[in-house]
Parts: structure tokens; C-alpha cells; sequence
């Protein structure tokens, strides 16, 4: 599938109609360069699944966790962060908390950053693995392109999609679902 935004605008409203499609149990891998929109789209698809704590790129945490709450009321934390020189805080989870998405099951968003390129060590070591494929998660990788080979390794189901720089503001998403 291939869907053209025209601005900011238009990949929060993608990214949002892209969660209410969400079963749970996907890992979505953001292709895309520096400034495609990588990080604007995961912020449309926390939207849709009523998470309202601000997202940003996990660039230097490597991944965040943000929880699907269930009453509305409740006010947002930060999210858990966990790092690759700190493994030991993966015990310690802070959760974010957002408004429960009626439709779906996901009760957790999971935000990752691959830039630097992350191992299954790696990922074992920050706890992503652990969330990889589960039925109540969403999982969405920027720079996903580094995690592929990985991914068909262990035989998960994931999304790929391509975000392009067509003009200043335009951007084309080609979404495909990949079965293993
Ligand atoms: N159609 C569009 N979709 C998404 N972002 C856009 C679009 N047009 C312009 N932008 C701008 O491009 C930047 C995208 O940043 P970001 O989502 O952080 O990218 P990435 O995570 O891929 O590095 C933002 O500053 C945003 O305002
Ligand atoms: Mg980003």
C-alpha cells in the first residue's frame, strides 16, 4: 500500500489510522532517513491508541514503553527508559500511562530506536525481545531497516514501511506486511 502525505498533519492522521488497525502482537519497522517522519507517525499511532504523553525520537534511550491506560482520568508518567549501559533498569519500570484504545487489546506501545544498530543481545539486554510478537503490544522500530535480517532469523510477522522525502513536505509511505 502507498499513501502520500502532504504534511505534518496528514502522517499524525496515517499514523492513527494505522493503529486502530493494530491487532496486537506486530513489530513495525520506520524506514526512513533523518527528518522522513519516522517519529511524527509513531506520535499519530500513540494518538490513536489514546496514549497522550508526548513522543519523542528514543534516540539516545534506545526504547520506551508506553502503557495503554484504562481510565481517562489518569494523568500521564514518563515512560520506562532503558538503556544498553544500564541494563539493570529494565527491573525497575516506570510505566507511561494513556487512555485504553475500546477497540484493541494493546495495552502497551513500545518505541525503539535501532540507529546504531541493536543485536539480539542487545535487544535482550534493553528487554525489547521480550516484547517482540506479544499479543497486547505494538512495537515500532525507527531505522527498522537495521533489524530485518533479524527479524525473519526468528520468524516474526512484521510490518516494513518506507517513508520517502518526496518535497519539503511531502512524504510517501509504502506499508507492507511481511509473513514468515
Ligand atoms: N508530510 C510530513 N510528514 C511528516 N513530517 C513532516 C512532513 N512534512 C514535513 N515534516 C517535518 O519533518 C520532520 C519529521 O521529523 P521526524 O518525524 O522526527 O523524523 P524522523 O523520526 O524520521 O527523523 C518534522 O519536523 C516535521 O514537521
Ligand atoms: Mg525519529
Amino acid at each position: 500500500m502507498t499513501i502520500l502525505t502532504k504534511n505534518e498533519r496528514e502522517t499524525i492522521a496515517l499514523g492513527k489510522k494505522f493503529a486502530k488497525t493494530l491487532k496486537g502482537g506486530e513489530v513495525i519497522l520506520l524506514i526512513g532517513g533523518l527528518g522522513e517522519g519516522k517519529t511524527t507517525f509513531v506520535k499519530g499511532v500513540a494518538e490513536g491508541l489514546g496514549i497522550k504523553k508526548n513522543i519523542t525520537s528514543p534516540t539516545f534511550v534506545l526504547m520506551r514503553v508506553y502503557l495503554v491506560k484504562k481510565s481517562k482520568k489518569q494523568k500521564n508518567n514518563p515512560s520506562a527508559e532503558f538503556t544498553l549501559s544500564d541494563p539493570a533498569k529494565g527491573g525497575g519500570v516506570e510505566w507511561a500511562q494513556g487512555d485504553k484504545n475500546e477497540e484493541a487489546n494493546i495495552k502497551k506501545l513500545v518505541h525503539i530506536d535501532a540507529y546504531r544498530g541493536l543485536n539480539v543481545a542487545d535487544l535482550e539486554n534493553i528487554g525489547a525481545l521480550e516484547y517482540f510478537g506479544r499479543k497486547d503490544t505494538a512495537c515500532f522500530v525507527e531505522w527498522g531497516e537495521k533489524l530485518e535480517k533479524l527479524l525473519k532469523k526468528l520468524k516474526l510477522n512484521y510490518y516494513k514501511i518506507e517513508i520517502k522525502h518526496l518535497s519539503k513536505s511531502k512524504r510517501r509511505f509504502i506499508i507492507q506486511n511481511l509473513n514468515y
